[in-house]
């Protein structure tokens, strides 16, 4: 049985959180329908699911359950240089893949897409191991921030430029367990 969402929260009553921008409901249905596209363009040649994270382990989790192929699932932990709230697009690899690319059909599960820098690097980085193909699904992609195109296969949602927390997104690894997407609204550590 599925237990009703509660009309509110008690993250409502947290003054540092903003604005709902992506509820629970919304973000279950497009989940579902990211998943069902993927299901349909791997069919018989199931991805090896690569989640970026932390801020993908949500994401990777629900979507990893609703595609219906046996896909492999594998996560490379990365951290950009730069304060709590901008990246600088260097990218430090914290824990690469256990799996060899060569020859994979890799799909990257991406939680954000701000200025598209980090998914620039982790491209190159991961082309240069010859996977037959590479396509990237990313939840949220803030509008109107990225410099070139990024050519992302799936996208869940395109989000004004706010910074935001929930659904494995964090601000000082904060917030990552909140089952929406809020705008963060708190003080912002510089440094
Ligand atoms: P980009 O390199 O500017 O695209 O930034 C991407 C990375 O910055 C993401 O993978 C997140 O870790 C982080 N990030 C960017 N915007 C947000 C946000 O609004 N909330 C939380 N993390 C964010």
């Amino acid at each position: 049985m599925e237990l009703p969402s509660p009309a509110t929260s008690h993250w409502d009553d947290d003054p540092d959180l903003g604005s709902v921008v992506v509820d629970e409901q919304g973000i279950r249905r497009r989940v579902r329908e990211l998943a069902d596209e993927v299901t349909e363009d791997y069919g018989d040649r199931p991805p090896l699911l690569v989640g970026v994270l932390k801020g993908a382990f949500v994401f990777m989790s629900d979507l990893a359950r609703a595609v219906r192929l046996p896909v492999e699932v594998d996560m490379m932990a990365v951290a950009s240089y730069g304060s709590a709230a901008t990246t600088s697009g260097v990218v430090r690899i914290l824990k690469d893949l256990d799996t060899d690319l060569t020859d994979r059909h890799v799909l990257v599960v991406e939680d954000i897409v701000d200025s598209g820098l980090t998914l620039s690097y982790l491209r190159r980085n991961l082309m240069a191991r010859r996977p037959a193909s590479l396509e990237v699904c990313a939840l949220l992609v803030k509008d109107g921030r990225q410099r070139a195109p990024l050519d992302l296969r799936y996208v869940g949602f395109r989000i004004p430029g706010d910074f935001v927390v929930g659904y494995g997104l964090d601000i000082a690894e904060r917030y990552r367990n909140v089952p929406d997407v809020r705008v963060y609204q708190g003080p912002v550590a510089v440094g």
